[in-house]
């Protein structure tokens, strides 16, 4: 394809939604509620909103401009941006990390049918607590059935990713994600309801300071560059089809406040609910599965509460797994000039493989450690915590370091045509702020000082 009749989106809204389609997902509304229950409550909650301001907003952007400024893939894009170099190696990263990701959030995107399927088949009613903990369990250390929701979910994705940029993607995310925000805040207002709401609100906004340690902070860091979907060139791919006159900085601006927003959301329907219905905040993964159900059967209309909680994390999980699996397709389609349906095809079956045995990681592999964590512990962790930052931060490096200011600013502010008035703001926090604090917190969780001061 030349750089001219390459596909782009068809509308400005169109733009913000896919984007923001990406953002949103099962890490706004699975991973960040669990993580800031493990993590003390608030005070992962005020670090995650630094990390989101200082390092995931400026990423956000940066990635914007490699993506529209390039028109490629994003293995082809880095080398638009430092041709002859070995910076491409970057791109590779982020192809990795999408397959990786993959294989454990389709393993998720699948649970979310089967609870889909339970709604509506009463399975999630008249049960203790205990029960849906033993019964969640029970599904998910099966062989066949989870792996078979994920198989659906990955079809899903396939099928939407085989239509195309235009009406696969950005139709898709046309629908959904406004059904998502109405869904979420009659959610809300059902949850701030509850009786002792106050303590649930009060865990996720009264910050106990005491509680930031290092493993905190890369948490923080982690799930912020997990939730915005930057580090690994999701948001290069989807900004290589943004038109010419898309405004670069309001586009990452509305995406990263409503990702957030999302995020909280989350918590203001999770906490007060588990609080009010006495369930530890530190449940893990399967807070959402565990204890929604409980909770969502002693309000009223509780099928109905739990049918449409799960079908809109089944959405949120759609719009994000597409972005995921348009990077590793773009890049095998431009790249290897596949055809699209052949590209997706190696991209799903591979994504399927890793599906398979993370969901086993649950059951019969969950014996089979990678120093010390589970199949699917290991890719979260190896993911969130490792590539998007690292490939975050070498990102900045290269766009601060090497790309020329002028043209830089010239794309971010579509030729001088809209102002940029954090223009310099920006360009030092990507060329030493970002950087410098992300090997800062990378060095932090490996005790080094801790070490020192010994
Ligand atoms: N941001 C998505 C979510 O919160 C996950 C994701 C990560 C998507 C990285 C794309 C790239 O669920």
């Amino acid at each position: 394809m030349t750089q001219d009749n390459r596909a782009t989106f068809g509308s400005k809204i169109g733009v913000i939604l896919a984007s923001v389609g990406s953002a949103v997902g099962l890490g706004n509304i699975w991973r960040f509620p669990y993580e800031t229950g493990q993590n003390g409550g608030a005070a992962f909650l005020l670090v995650y909103c630094l990390c989101v301001l200082l390092l995931g907003l400026p990423l956000m952007l940066t990635e914007f401009f490699i993506g529209r400024y390039s028109r490629k893939n994003t293995a082809g894009a880095f080398q638009v941006i430092a041709p002859g170099t070995k910076w491409n190696l970057l791109g590779y990263n982020g192809v990795i990390a999408a397959f990786l990701i993959l294989g454990f959030y389709s393993v998720v995107a699948g649970w979310t049918l089967e609870y889909i399927y339970q709604s509506l088949s009463g399975a999630l009613s008249g049960k203790t607590a205990e029960q849906f903990t033993q019964d969640f369990n029970l599904f998910n250390s099966g062989i066949f059935r989870p792996i078979l929701w994920t198989f659906a979910f990955i079809a899903l994705t396939h099928f939407i990713i085989t239509s195309g940029v235009k009406s696969g993607i950005e139709r898709s995310s046309k629908i959904m994600m406004p059904i998502l925000f109405l869904i979420l805040v009659i959610l809300c207002i059902r949850s701030v309801t509850l009786p002792d709401a106050s303590v649930g609100l009060k865990f996720l906004f009264h910050p106990d300071f005491g509680k930031i340690t290092s493993s905190v902070v890369l948490s923080s860091m982690g799930q912020a560059f997990f939730s915005l979907s930057v580090g690994m060139g999701c948001l290069i791919t989807y900004a290589s089809y943004f038109g010419k006159n898309t405004n670069l900085q309001k586009t990452a601006l509305s995406v990263t406040l409503l990702d957030t927003l999302v995020a909280i959301l989350a918590g203001v329907i999770i906490f007060p609910a588990v609080f009010s219905f006495g369930i530890k905040p530190s449940a893990g993964p399967e807070l959402v599965f565990i204890t929604l159900p409980n909770v969502f059967q002693h309000l009223p209309l509780g099928g109905l509460w739990s049918f449409v909680f799960y079908v809109l994390l089944a959405i949120a999980a759609l719009t994000s797994t597409i972005s995921l699996h348009e990077v590793a397709t773009a890049y095998i389609l431009e790249e290897h000039h596949f055809t699209r349906k052949r590209a997706a095809f190696i991209v799903s079956a591979g994504v399927m493989f890793l599906g398979i045995i993370s969901s086993l990681s649950f059951g019969v592999l969950k014996d089979f450690t990678i120093f010390g964590l589970t199949f699917f512990n290991f890719l979260d962790y190896v993911t969130a915590k490792i590539m998007l930052p690292f490939g975050g931060m070498l990102t900045c490096i290269l766009v601060g370091w090497r790309v020329d200011r002028k043209i830089l600013k010239a794309e971010l502010t579509n030729k001088g045509t809209i102002p940029f008035y954090f223009f310099n703001i920006y360009a030092f926090i990507l060329k030493y702020i970002a950087p410098v604090a992300i090997v800062l917190i990378f060095l932090n969780e490996l005790g080094l000082f801790k070490w020192i001061e010994k």
